[in-house]
């Protein structure tokens, strides 16, 4: 690759460290494993509570422009620096930082601490998935009466040994996988796993469709009704948009590390964006016509996943099995997310300290279940700690989606529409100009310094409550 930056050379050099960086090793392998993150319980889990909170079709309008002007724009940064750079977050943004001085590496630490905090409550959701599996297969859970299912689910979380286990048991999984590598552990994971994702989707699909008053459900997922949009909706969307498309924190940044060098950037950042979005909207198909056949609450929030969903299932024939489908869905989607959080410390570890991958895998590992419990154990133990009157759980939820993410994003848009320049993004995206894409490029250059940073602003703004 041509080089013209001579800062970038020297601190390139600088920063070489003898570890042998891994990759994925096919173009097909990078898109599997960039949409195995973006897929996820943001997907199958948050996406379907928030619509349903927020008046369903309006919140999927407003998340659908936070995905096109926020979302997608900043991926697309996110690799182009990785792939540069070639390193994890923290060393990527020193190395393309125009100056040594300019601390933009900050954002990469704020990415590192942003991937434990997603990563202590999202393993905690996953261990009540996991438990799911187990319970429905065992046949403990079904029940028509959702006091009895809404007892279950009371029972599993307020149970602080449960939680810690199932948490627990889910790290241990993670980290055999991410020990195998790059490409023999994420990649290969991913191209097995996705398949898998769609297939369990349609047929859970299919079901849900051919309830009596599906229809109602969709009607619901697909006519807007902008009168429950509220400020902190949108704010809600917004982080979303992040928390659905892996970015604001890293990840991408990792990923785009082990991208080749002949990949189309945005080429393939849309398709990635496209399908996890196709994969929302799957899973809203698959929930929604189902609570409106069986007269139950959209608007249940978080617990519509392990509260309703059973209620649900327990109501139709092969039920039983349908439910442990369903949750196998759950744990398939969220590996693929969980794998990439997951890379951000290791990788971190293991170029800045030259740890083997290894033991960066299990330090990571060990923090996590530290971290992790304060999680696990905030429906027990420690509910009624709180802070900023939420527990643990909720805060880490929040923190992230709310707070770290939107502001990684602000700073990566504006680091790469003010600071980067335009020759290095214009570059990146057409690989060194072997790609015609040059409109595309300039109307993205626009958009992220502009229309990005102004959109997550306001959007943060106003969610605080700044303007009223
Ligand atoms: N996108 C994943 C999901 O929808 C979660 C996820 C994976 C994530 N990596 C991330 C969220 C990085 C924010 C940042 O479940």
């Amino acid at each position: 690759m041509a080089v013209s930056d001579p800062n970038f050379e020297e601190r390139n050099q600088d920063e070489k460290k003898n570890t042998a960086r891994g990759g994925f090793s096919t173009a097909l392998g990078a898109l599997f494993a960039t949409l195995g993150s973006a897929i996820g319980l943001g997907n199958i889990w948050k996406f379907p509570s928030e619509a349903g909170m927020n008046g369903g079709a309006a919140f999927i309008i407003v998340y659908l422009l936070a995905t096109l002007f926020v979302g997608l724009p900043v991926m697309i940064s996110e690799i182009a620096m990785g792939r540069r750079a070639r390193a994890n977050v923290i060393q990527t943004m020193r190395k393309v930082s125009p100056s040594k001085k300019q601390p933009w590496w900050l954002i990469g630490v704020g990415g590192v601490l942003a991937a434990f905090f997603i990563m202590a409550f999202y393993t905690e959701v996953v261990g009540w998935v996991f438990a799911y599996i187990f319970k429905s297969i065992t046949g403990g859970l079904l029940s028509t009466d959702p006091a009895v299912t809404s007892q279950a689910f009371i029972d599993l979380i307020s149970d602080p040994w449960q939680a810690l286990l199932w948490q627990w048991l889910v790290l241990i999984f993670i980290t055999v996988i991410i020990l195998r590598g790059v490409s023999k552990g994420i990649e290969a994971t991913a191209k097995r796993l996705i398949p898998l994702l769609f297939v369990l989707l349609l047929i859970i699909d299919i079901r849900s469709l051919t309830l009596p008053g599906a229809v109602e459900g969709l009607k619901f997922l697909f006519t807007p009704d902008f009168s429950k949009l509220t400020a902190a909706a949108i704010l809600s969307a917004m982080g979303l948009a992040f928390f659905k498309l892996s970015v604001g924190m890293g990840t991408m940044t990792t990923y785009g590390s082990y991208w080749k060098d002949d990949q189309d950037i945005p080429g393939t950042t849309a398709r990635v964006m496209l399908s996890d979005l196709f994969v929302s909207l799957l899973a809203g198909v698959a929930i929604f016509p189902a609570v409106f056949s069986f007269g139950l609450q959209v608007d249940a929030g978080p617990s519509l996943l392990f509260i309703t969903i059973p209620t649900i299932f327990a109501s139709m024939p092969f039920g039983g099995m349908f439910m442990v489908l369903f949750f196998l869905l759950a744990a398939v989607a969220a590996t693929g997310a969980m794998l990439s959080l997951i890379e951000v410390p290791v990788a971190f570890l293991n170029e800045q300290f030259s740890l083997p991958r290894a033991k960066g895998a299990i330090i990571t590992s060990v923090l996590l279940a530290l971290i992790g419990s304060l999680a696990a154990l905030s429906s027990s133990v420690l509910a009624d700690v709180t802070v900023f009157g939420k527990n643990f759980f909720d805060l880490f939820d929040f923190l992230s989606s709310n707070l770290l993410l939107p502001l990684g994003g602000l700073f990566i848009a504006i680091f790469v529409g003010w600071f980067w320049g335009k020759e290095n993004v214009k570059r990146a995206l057409t690989n060194d100009g072997a790609l015609q894409n040059e409109k595309l490029v300039q109307v993205f250059f626009v958009i992220v310094k502009f229309v990005t940073p102004l959109l997550v602003l306001l959007v943060l703004l106003s969610g605080f409550g700044v303007f009223s």
